[in-house]
């Protein structure tokens, strides 16, 4: 699995298995497992995933070393502000059973994001999480936050695929030294998307399917992805992107794609009401 590295030196693999939506209980514990098997070494979970607990005894049960797996999870709002914050990130370790995450983050823009920030930035301070970063941060949420973090985010979760580009924003996060990681990555199943010509013609060439290239163009983009499938072929197919390489003409064709426009919008303020009303524990 190829990495790429942080502004702070640590590495984080260019693929990682993404856990949304999957229940705990169970699905979340066979699908981390399968996927491990499959040879991912990066799972992408979050408090608000609820899910964590499933995640963190299905590594254990995997038999691959701790250091090996880089565990990525993300603070809730309900958890936001400096005092919850600290609860939050307990709670993580706790129900991941394990005394330190690789990459912990900021998962809305909403609510005491600086006093939640700041919680993370001891945390990391005190190694307890490798890495900090925040999430659906748009460039105009980036300049309202930035002057109040000592500690540079090493990466932003957003949405991203050949569809949703965010131009601007990978320009500012870049001159931050700050990686984009891409949710919905396959558009999260968009048939227009697979089913798109382009990347067809591409998958005929390469022999792959149209997620792998997508996949991989992402790779190339330098951003990392967290795909998501509950299919073991398809699964293992996501990670097989490193035996081949799209040219320069490929990732143009491919970055014609963009329609600029995100499905999310994280300024819509009826996203804020929404998920600030999600609520993941008494
Ligand atoms: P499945 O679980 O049946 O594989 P995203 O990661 O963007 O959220 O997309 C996830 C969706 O894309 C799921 O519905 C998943 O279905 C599907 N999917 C995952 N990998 C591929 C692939 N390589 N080709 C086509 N669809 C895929």
């Amino acid at each position: 699995m190829k990495t790429f590295e942080l502004n702070n030196k640590q590495h984080i693999p260019a693929v990682g298995f993404g856990v949304f939506m999957i229940p705990n209980d169970g699905p979340t514990y066979d699908a981390t497992l399968a996927a491990l098997k499959a040879g991912y070494r990066h799972i992408d979970t979050a408090a608000g995933y609820m899910n964590e607990s499933d995640v963190g005894k299905a590594i254990k049960d995997s038999g691959i070393d701790r250091q090996d797996i880089f565990i990525t999870s993300k603070l809730w709002l309900q958890d936001y502000g400096y005092e919850n914050a600290k609860k939050g990130i307990e709670n993580s370790l706790r129900l991941l059973g394990v005394d330190y995450i690789d990459l912990y983050l900021l998962h809305q823009p909403y609510g005491d994001y600086l006093g939640a920030w700041k919680a993370l930035e001891e945390a990391y301070e005190e190694g307890k999480l490798k890495s900090i970063g925040i999430s659906n941060i748009t460039v105009s949420l980036w300049n309202q936050f930035k002057d109040g973090m000592k500690v540079m985010p090493a990466v932003n979760q957003v949405e991203f695929n050949p569809f949703v580009q965010q131009r601007e924003l990978r320009k500012v996060m870049d001159e931050n030294h700050i990686l984009l990681e891409a949710w919905y990555p396959l558009g999260h199943g968009n048939k227009e998307l697979l089913e798109n010509p382009v990347i067809c013609e591409l998958a005929d060439k390469y022999h792959k399917n149209a997620g792998q290239i997508i996949l991989r163009w992402i790779y190339q983009e330098g951003v990392i992805s967290l795909p998501k499938s509950t299919n073991p072929e398809r699964m293992k197919g996501n990670i097989d992107i490193f035996d081949f390489e799209l040219n320069a003409e490929e990732m143009e064709k491919m970055r014609a794609l963009d329609t600029g426009k995100p499905t999310h919008n994280p300024e819509d303020s009826a996203n804020e009401v929404r998920l600030s009303q999600l609520k993941i524990h008494d």
